[in-house]
């Protein structure tokens, strides 16, 4: 059995690949998801699960896929399926079907998050014509308009507002845009976007905190904000809910459980630094979280809308918060153009940059188990985004979107997280895991982490998955409380998925038996 060794790209330098992989972890999860999380779930109280899942979870987690991406580059593997293959020697011939979810999973979730990152981009051109500014003659009512403006935005089948070519245009040009830097390569492509992008991602947020912190006091002063995010509610802590909805935000930011980690791991040399570089990766992410994420939209709601109101909001979820009340909020300010073009502007960037991590992994797939060029890949994801992204832009009101985040953006990433983290400690053996991580490495990983790795995780995971899959999926599964009508198209969006799924599994075996390693 010889295994020809494909050359793979390689990051150009130290500084491009850490500004990749935090474009890779820090995007809409930073900024919309987790002030609603922390906001519905005991609000300050919510940082004790969140952090203890950032340290039981999150960093094991990070340094794992750096691993098992770092070693299955090493034999040319660029996507998770062949890495399993390799993790396990080759001798689990099962492994490799499972890895085909860290290719459909960021494959389904890329798909609809380019849409969301285009609604940034279309708002982003809207704060500059002032298009959803002063639709109202009081803070409430103009909110009120920002609504119907959103609505209207969203819904395409309604071309009677800014509905209707309007979002397919934004669409568009992100998707070109996208298709663009993905078929310029790792090097090109995705490491001079995050060059560019990612500080100024930061610098826009920066800015962005100071404006908010600094306002006079509305409805609330910005302090009454903060107080209200990091009040602690102790009666949350015997939530198990809450346990879950913190171990599902700390995998979602990281982008951990997904299989875009692996993917741009496996383009670095085999000597190259991991433990310091993937725990700095997850700092950074934190720091845009918790600092930047937690400090901007709902401190700013609650001076305008007061705590209660600004809890109502967070209620309504992301896009309540990230667009209706910011996009109210800083049309109060002076200068409310360029306010409103930088807030969403820096969610598009930390849309984009996330968007390129979540197409990695099946463009690798594709090159490596299909045999197609990376120009090739890049037009077939971009194209497969566009296509079955257009079932989620007609169909969005039946909640086909939300389907599919829960499933391959929520509850997927601890399945997945389970099985890598079996084959990792367990398969290929925590002593032999120990000494691959530390290969080339800057920082000695404390030595807990290595029963913390064999044990505390995986035992986590299993009570997550236990506990979650009993009382959320499985009534998710039997469509509980979902309306009659809404029905048959989540049935096609699971079928979808689904289909995927074989189809990559098909394409495997069919790789697999082409380079005759199943004999
Ligand atoms: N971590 C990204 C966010 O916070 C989402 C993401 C998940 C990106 C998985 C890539 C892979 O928005």
């Amino acid at each position: 059995m010889s295994v020809q060794q494909p050359v793979k790209e390689q990051w150009g330098t130290r500084i491009g690949l850490v500004l990749a992989m935090a474009g890779n972890a820090v995007g809409l999860g930073n900024f919309l998801r987790f002030p609603v999380q922390a906001a519905q779930n005991g609000g300050g109280t919510f940082m004790i699960p969140y952090f203890i899942s950032f340290i039981l979870l999150g960093i094991p987690m990070m340094w794992i896929e750096w691993g098992v991406g770092r070693y299955g580059g090493r034999f040319g593997h660029g996507s998770v399926p062949g890495m399993f293959d390799v993790l396990t020697d080759r001798k689990k011939h099962w492994a490799k079907y499972f890895g085909i979810l860290g290719v459909v999973m960021p494959l389904v979730v890329f798909i609809y998050y380019t849409y969301i990152t285009s609604w940034m981009l279309g708002f982003s051109f809207f704060s500059l014509t002032g298009k959803y500014f002063g639709l109202g003659d009081d803070v409430q009512a103009r909110a009120e308009g920002v609504r119907n403006f959103l609505a209207t935005y969203q819904d395409v089948g309604d071309t009677s507002g800014v509905g209707g070519w309007m979002p397919i245009l934004f669409f568009a040009l992100t998707m070109v845009f996208l298709g663009w830097v993905l078929s310029r390569g790792i090097r090109g492509g995705i490491e001079k976007l995050a060059l560019y992008g990612v500080p100024l991602l930061f610098f826009f947020a920066i800015v962005l905190l100071v404006r908010i912190l600094t306002l006079p006091p509305a409805a609330a002063s910005p302090a009454e904000g903060l107080n209200f995010i990091w009040n602690p509610d102790w009666a949350s802590l015997g939530n198990a809910r809450v346990w879950v909805a913190a171990a599902g935000q700390i995998f979602f930011t990281l982008s951990v459980g997904m299989g875009s980690i692996q993917t741009y791991a496996s383009y670095l040399r085999r000597k190259d630094d991991i433990t310091l570089t993937g725990l700095s990766t997850a700092a950074t992410n934190e720091f845009a979280e918790v600092v930047l994420g937690g400090t901007i939209a709902i401190p700013a709601a609650v001076v305008f809308f007061g705590v209660s109101g600004a809890m109502a909001i967070a209620q309504g979820g992301s896009f309540d918060l990230g667009i209706v009340a910011m996009g109210t909020v800083l049309g109060e300010l002076g200068g409310s153009q360029i306010w409103g073009f930088i807030w969403f502007f820096l969610l598009f960037i930390a849309g984009i940059t996330s968007c390129v991590a979540l197409a990695s992994p099946t463009i690798s797939f594709l090159q490596e188990e299909v045999g197609m060029t990376r120009r090739g890949a890049a037009k077939m994801v971009t194209l497969l985004g566009i296509g079955i992204g257009l079932f989620h832009i007609f169909f969005l009101q039946h909640g086909v979107l939300d389907e599919w985040d829960y499933w391959a953006g929520t509850f997927g990433l601890v399945v997945f997280a389970a099985i890598e983290i079996f084959l990792f400690s367990w398969i290929f053996g925590i002593n032999r895991g120990w000494d691959e991580l530390h290969e080339g490495a800057d920082l000695r990983i404390p030595a807990f982490y290595k029963p913390v790795m064999k044990w505390v995780t995986p035992a986590f995971l299993a009570i997550l998955l236990v506990w979650w899959g009993w009382t959320e999926a499985v009534p998710k599964l039997m469509m509980d409380g979902v309306a009659a009508e809404d029905v048959p198209y989540l049935w096609v969006a699971r079928a979808m998925m689904v289909a995927m799924a074989l189809t990559g599994i098909w394409l495997i075996k069919r790789s697999w038996a082409r380079k005759q390693l199943d004999g």
